[in-house]
């Protein structure tokens, strides 16, 4: 999705506007510009396509100022051109505006502002808002804040604005409603942005704004006030991330940093969330063990990568916590009516913590006055502040778009909080309860030896990358594996792949197997009552010569002889089998994208957080 950075301070906004605009590039986008202004002089620069295209302007064309905003653009209203792309400007080239998010009644008031004589350049939504300010600024000159402010309150939608004027060159103004943006303070120097790796090296502490907040900042203030125009103490927050969490630390891609990080975060969890009497302590979650006795369901909403996680919770839950448990998709939830009351607990699942599906969600829900937990990696996130209760994965910042540490992350979150809510309810047997946990404990080190075997995971993949088509299958606490290691793979390497529960198999895919396809199958044995089945599935594949992929667990010659190919998992406990099998399928994914020569850590269309509905 698209991203926003601004700077004032001593030094030349340009570079620091660029660097913090690649910092964001994960994001996904399609364009890039920046405006800078130089007392009186507003310059803007924008290019379609990378970065540094929009650098090789700069170069030729240079832009100075020690203010400015920039952009990266992931096109929502018009396609990727250098008209569409930000900043937008007001009839007279005196005001920009850099905009996440969408204007829900742009095109009325688009109309309304041609009838007052105003041709639009760009087929955006976003230029109706300089065009705005332009004209409250012309009903009352003078006060450019509250100009500002008059043409927000026109605006209906979910959006989060950076806006420069030659009218004040000495402030940078920042505005959030719906779409997260923060307030970086740095030594005598101040960023704005969308998200904080943009400016992480250069501030320590941030104002996380709320929504209907805005900030007119200064050389040497930083003034925040509600859209309503009361003043507001801002809310600054130590930054906590470690400048170097975000670079690739000698990996190749950040996915595959992040993917080495899968064992190191599992033991964080765990050392955060498991007690010395080896039981699962969720005090600081602030829902009281009263509470999970009156509850009668669950209800798990997500979307993406992070859905996958809310199946996989679903099991969790009707198995080991005796709740009717549910699992949504964020943008199905919210439209098909949900019969919710207080005794349901809404879980939202989200690595960002601010998809507008989910978030919508959790809107709804809280309407139907349910509770809502998350599991949520980022602190400070929309989702996080409108819970009642948060489980902080702390799985550090993710970069590449594919999520990959923030998933294993959110299986063992589930995988806790499902012990912890069993236990508290009396439905599961501490014996089984401490086993998982000892199960828990093995899992970084699974993960470790699937790691340690990646070049036979890259020969599997160098075999089977070139075909148009995969299919992935597994059952039970493997079913979302499945869907998540085909989503992995079509995600990065742009291959056509259908995860299936493997029993639906002949209910329809099977037409598909032919001796060319790969079929990825996920059979781990362990107490697994499904692995006779899934065993059956396989031989209904090899029976039409599919050519079978398997994930089994170590030494297992049945699934061996069966398959064309076998990649061998530790065995952990069944429950858990997924956070270790489905390393094995990121690995699978990340070295057929490779093969096939994608750019692994910007997959092509994708953006790291879905801010639009
Ligand atoms: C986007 C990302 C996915 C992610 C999904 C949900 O589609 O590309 O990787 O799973 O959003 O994101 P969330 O931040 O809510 O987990």
């Amino acid at each position: 999705m698209c991203g926003i950075v601004g700077y004032i301070g001593p030094r030349a906004a340009a570079p620091l506007l660029v660097e913090g605009l690649r910092n964001l590039e994960y994001r996904g986008y399609d364009s890039a510009g920046v405006a800078l202004l130089d007392g009186g002089t507003l310059s803007v620069r924008k290019r379609v396509g990378r970065l540094s295209n929009l650098e090789d302007a700069l170069a030729t064309e240079p832009a100075s100022g020690r203010l400015g905003i920039g952009h990266t653009r992931w096109a929502t209203h018009g396609e990727p051109s250098e008209a569409n792309s930000h900043p937008h400007l007001d009839s007279r080239n005196r005001i920009a505006v850099v905009h996440n998010g969408i204007i829900e009644n742009y095109a009325e008031l688009r109309e309304e502002l041609k009838a007052r004589g105003h041709v639009f350049r760009s087929e955006t939504d976003t230029e109706v808002i300089p065009r705005l300010i332009e004209e409250e600024l012309r009903a009352a000159p003078g006060d450019f804040a509250e100009a500002l402010r008059r043409a927000i309150g026109r605006l209906r939608g979910a959006f989060a604005l950076g806006v420069i004027t030659a009218d004040a060159p000495e402030a940078l103004f920042a505005v959030r409603e719906g779409s997260p943006l923060i307030v970086g303070l740095g030594e005598g120097e101040t960023f704005i942005a969308s998200d904080v790796p943009a400016v992480l090296r250069h501030v320590r502490r941030a104002i996380y704004l709320r929504d209907g907040e805005m900030a007119e900042i200064t050389p040497d203030r930083v003034r925040v006030r509600r859209l309503d125009g009361t003043e507001v103490r801002p809310d600054t927050q130590n930054v906590d991330l470690n400048p170097e969490a975000a670079e690739r630390a000698g990996f190749e891609t950040f996915m595959l940093k992040e993917i080495h990080e899968q064992p190191r975060v599992i033991r964080q969890l765990l050392k955060t969330y498991v007690g010395p009497d080896d039981r699962p302590r969720f005090e600081s979650l602030g829902l009281s063990p009263d509470y999970f006795q009156i509850l009668r369901r669950v209800m798990i909403v997500s979307c993406g990568t992070a859905y996958h996680a809310g199946i996989y919770g679903r099991l969790l839950f009707e198995n080991l916590t005796g709740l009717a448990a549910e699992a949504d998709l964020g943008s199905e939830f919210r439209y098909r009516g949900p019969r919710i009351e207080k005794d349901t607990l809404v879980i939202a699942v989200s690595q960002s913590g601010e998809t507008a599906d989910t978030l919508a969600s959790v809107r709804l829900a809280r309407r139907k006055k349910c509770k809502i937990l998350s599991i949520c990696n980022v602190r400070g996130s929309s989702l996080a502040r409108e819970s009642d209760a948060v489980l902080f994965t702390d799985a550090g910042p993710e970069i590449g778009v594919a999520s990959t540490k923030a998933y294993t992350a959110q299986l063992t979150s589930f995988a806790l909080l499902a012990i912890h809510v069993g236990l508290l309810r009396e439905e599961l047997d501490p014996a089984r309860a401490a086993e998982l946990i000892a199960g828990l404990r093995a899992v970084p080190d699974a993960i470790h030896y699937v790691l340690d075997r990646k070049e036979a995971i890259r020969a599997v993949a160098d075999k089977h990358h070139s075909g148009p088509s995969s299919m992935y299958l597994g059952r039970k606490f493997n079913f979302p594996t499945a869907l998540e290691g085909a989503l992995k793979n079509k995600e990065i390497s742009y291959q056509h792949a259908e995860g299936y529960a493997a029993g639906e198999l002949k209910h329809g895919p099977i037409a598909l197997i032919n001796e060319y396809l790969p079929v990825v199958c996920v059979c781990t044995r362990t107490r697994d009552e499904v692995y006779e089945k899934t065993l059956s599935n396989l031989k209904e594949v090899e029976a039409r010569h599919g050519r079978i992929i398997a994930v089994a667990n170590d030494g297992d010659t049945t699934v061996a002889g069966l398959a064309e190919d076998t990649l061998y998992v530790p065995e952990v406990p069944e429950e858990l089998s997924p956070i270790v099998n489905v390393v094995t399928l990121q690995l699978l994914a990340y070295y057929a994208a490779q093969a096939r020569g994608t750019d692994i850590d910007k997959p092509r269309n994708l953006a790291k957080s879905v801010t639009v509905e």
